[in-house]
This record gives C-alpha cells, sequence and structure tokens, in this order.
C-alpha cells in the first residue's frame, strides 16, 4: 500500500512558526514519525510539501493511479480551495484530513473546510500526532476485513 502526506503553505516553516499554536517540531520530524508508523504497518509513504495552490494540485494529479492513499493538511487552502477538492475527487485517492491545531477552536474564517465533505476522515487538534493516527485510520480504512 502506498500513502502520501500532503502538506500545504507554510508548513515548511513548522517549529518556527507560530510555535503556540503548531509547536516546535519541525515538518522533517512530522515526516520522520509518520515514517516510523508506515515502517511498523508495513506501508510505503512519500512525502510533498508545496506553498503554492496550483502546485498543489499538480501534485495530487501526480497521485492518480499511484497512490492507495493520502494524508491531507493543506493549510489555509483548507477554508479556500474548491480547487484542491476537485482535484482529489478527480484522481479518486481516499484521503484524511489533518490539522495541527484545532480550527473548530480558532477564528470563524478557520472553522469551515472546503476538502471535509470529501474526506474519509478528520483529525484536528492533536499536533503531530495527529498525522500518525491518521495513517494508522487510513491504512485501516484501506485494508479489506477478513
Ligand atoms: C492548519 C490550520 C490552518 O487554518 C492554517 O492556515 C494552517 C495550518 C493546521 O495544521 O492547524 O496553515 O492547517
Amino acid at each position: 500500500m502506498r500513502i502520501a502526506v500532503l502538506n500545504g503553505p507554510n508548513l515548511n516553516l513548522l517549529g518556527d512558526r507560530e510555535p503556540s499554536v503548531y509547536g516546535t517540531e519541525t515538518l522533517a520530524d512530522v515526516e520522520r514519525r509518520v515514517g516510523a508508523v508506515a515502517a511498523e504497518l508495513g506501508v510505503a509513504v512519500e512525502f510533498a510539501q508545496r506553498n503554492g495552490e496550483g502546485e498543489l494540485i499538480e501534485v495530487v494529479h501526480a497521485l492518480r493511479g499511484r497512490a492507495d492513499g493520502a494524508i491531507v493538511n493543506a493549510g489555509a487552502y483548507t477554508h479556500t480551495s474548491l480547487a484542491l477538492r476537485d482535484a482529489l475527487a478527480a484522481v479518486r485517492v481516499p484521503f484524511v484530513e489533518v490539522h495541527l491545531s484545532n480550527i473548530y477552536a480558532r477564528e470563524p474564517e478557520r472553522r469551515h473546510s472546503m476538502l471535509a465533505p470529501a474526506a474519509v476522515g478528520i483529525i484536528a487538534g492533536l499536533g503531530a500526532t495527529g498525522y500518525e493516527l491518521a495513517l494508522r485510520g487510513l491504512v485501516a480504512a484501506l485494508t479489506p476485513r477478513a
């Protein structure tokens, strides 16, 4: 099984960016954590981070027929990008939406997700651990039960 982990704008600055909101772990730390869980579960993971909406959409298009699932933290595009949701629906790659912070406890403009209607599930507010849980949940959802 192959899972893609996609991060959107400003998530390359994790660790340094508003640590009181997003914590002190870097994106590399998050990717290491996810990699460890992937090894435990016996699945392959690949990582991408893009700051541009179009760039992110290109990455999603490239998943078509290659990835079995995706973990997506689209950053602020979560709240605005119908185009990104359309791209995820178009490639038919099941995805879990992740946010480090609890977007539902923040400013009103962060409390709506354009992606959520197309997501398998959503994890918000658990920091980097959310990515690990998303991987476990997604792999379980994609694994046929005996
Ligand atoms: C975020 C929440 C978004 O509102 C914000 O724009 C981000 C990060 C999170 O992980 O908590 O960039 O997706």
